[in-house]
């Protein structure tokens, strides 16, 4: 598979990546692989997780992640017709899951944005594994219109959702989201999810070092014991737009520390293989982890990767296939299904992209030359492909 280079200009016009072209031998016949349910990629690492994005529009304007610079008024998204239908990525889905697919996690951009997002819920809830299971089915979300959606995505089938809350002070919180959003819509969307059932919930906080720090307590004090598990993730150098900077990033050991001076904290062991994140309890009067009191996680994809179990395919708004979060590009999936692609041919693809992939960017990107870094100027963007 040859790298297809973008030329600058269209970098510049429009951020998104070109897809390649699925190579040739996905199409041939005796390509076909039954699926088993236990597909390796070139390291050896399954495929479990999925992550869909249906829409690359947000309603906020995170600095790390849609800075408005960028992502202005005049910011070419997608058109409708670029987009995968619900039928196409449930279609999709089911050969993902034929081959060890087991959690589902939709994303954005915004996911809520999307139109009728509920009835790809349901239909993505009615999707079994090989042995009958249902998925983990799952949605990331910025928390804005949770209050309304909650009761109507529990009811098509969504099992939980995480959502993204970067600090409690108001004023913290509306800077991060620099939309002027108000954290009270946030926290009463949390709260609608709970009442609703989409639990364990889980809330992301991207640290960025002198920029939201200083909320890290307020916000472990404010979920400790309060059943939804807070997770600190490091800023990342993810797409090509946010001007990420080394000494923006606060090591995971730091929060650890710094939440343990005041609550003290107890290691937990991993809770399924390829987690992103490692898990703290919370510890009682005797020292020991308190389930009461519940966890906190780390993500810290710059300071500890985790590329050695990653088990996790991306699927963009319109149908690219990506092998990594910072891929600089993706496999059009969509030109297959809309071909006159058999079940058998779709499984193929990913049986083949699967097979040959062995991306693990965390693990190097200390080692990478600034010459073979310029790729990062065409990564994708995480709004993109989501989280
Ligand atoms: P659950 O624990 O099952 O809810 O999912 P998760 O831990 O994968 O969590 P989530 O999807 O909320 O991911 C949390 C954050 O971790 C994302 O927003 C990213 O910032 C980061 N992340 C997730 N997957 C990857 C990955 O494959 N690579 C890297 N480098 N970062 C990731
Ligand atoms: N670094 C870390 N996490 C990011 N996200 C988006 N951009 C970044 C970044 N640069 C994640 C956040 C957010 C989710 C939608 O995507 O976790 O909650
Ligand atoms: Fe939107 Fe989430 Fe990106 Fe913020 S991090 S701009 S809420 S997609
Ligand atoms: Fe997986 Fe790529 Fe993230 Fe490593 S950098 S954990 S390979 S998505």
């Amino acid at each position: 598979m040859t790298e297809r280079s973008v030329p600058r200009t269209i970098a510049i016009l429009d951020q998104r990546p070109v897809g390649l072209a699925l190579p040739q031998s996905v199409f041939q016949p005796n390509a076909q692989v039954k699926p088993t349910g236990l597909l390796v990629d070139a390291r050896g690492r399954p495929l479990r997780d999925l992550r869909i994005s249906v829409t690359d529009r947000c309603n906020f304007r995170c600095s790390y992640c849609m800075p408005k610079e960028t992502f202005g008024k005049d910011y070419p998204y997608l058109p409708h017709t670029s987009l995968l239908t619900f039928e196409e990525i449930t279609r999709l889905a089911q050969q993902f899951v034929r081959h060890g697919v087991q959690k589902i996690r939709l994303t954005g951009g915004e996911p809520l944005l999307r139109k009728n997002i509920e009835v790809l819920v349901a239909q993505l809830a009615a999707l079994r594994t090989p042995d009958a299971k249902p998925l983990d089915l799952t949605l990331t979300t910025n928390g804005a219109l949770l209050a309304r959606k909650a009761p109507a995505l529990k009811s098509a089938g969504l099992q939980r959702v995480t959502v993204s809350l970067d600090g409690l002070d108001d004023a913290v919180f509306r800077r991060m989201n620099d939309v002027d959003f108000p954290v009270a819509d946030v926290l009463a969307g949390l709260h609608a999810a709970r009442a609703a059932g989409l639990g364990p919930i889980k809330v992301n906080m991207v640290v960025k070092r002198g920029i939201n720090d200083h909320e890290i307590l307020p916000m472990a004090r404010y979920f400790k014991g309060s059943g939804m598990v807070l997770r600190f993730i490091e800023y990342m150098d993810v797409g090509a737009t946010n001007g990420w900077r080394m000494d923006e990033v606060l090591p995971s050991r730091e929060v650890v520390q710094l939440i343990h001076s005041q609550l003290p904290l107890v290691p937990l062991d991993p809770a399924v293989p390829g987690e992103t994140a490692e898990r703290w309890g919370y510890a009682g009067s005797n020292g020991q982890y308190d389930p009461a009191a519940g966890e906190i996680g780390v993500i810290s994809s710059v300071t500890q990767a985790f590329c050695g179990d990653c088990n996790r395919a991306r699927l963009s708004t319109e149908g690219q296939l990506y092998l990594c979060l910072f891929a600089s590009q993706g496999y059009d999936l969509k030109a297959l299904l809309r071909s006159s692609a058999s079940e058998a041919d779709l499984s193929a693809a990913l049986a083949h992209l699967w097979s040959a992939r062995s991306d693990r960017y965390s693990e190097l990107r200390g080692t990478l030359a600034p010459d073979q870094n310029a790729s990062a100027q065409r990564r994708v963007e995480m709004s993109y492909i989501g989280g």
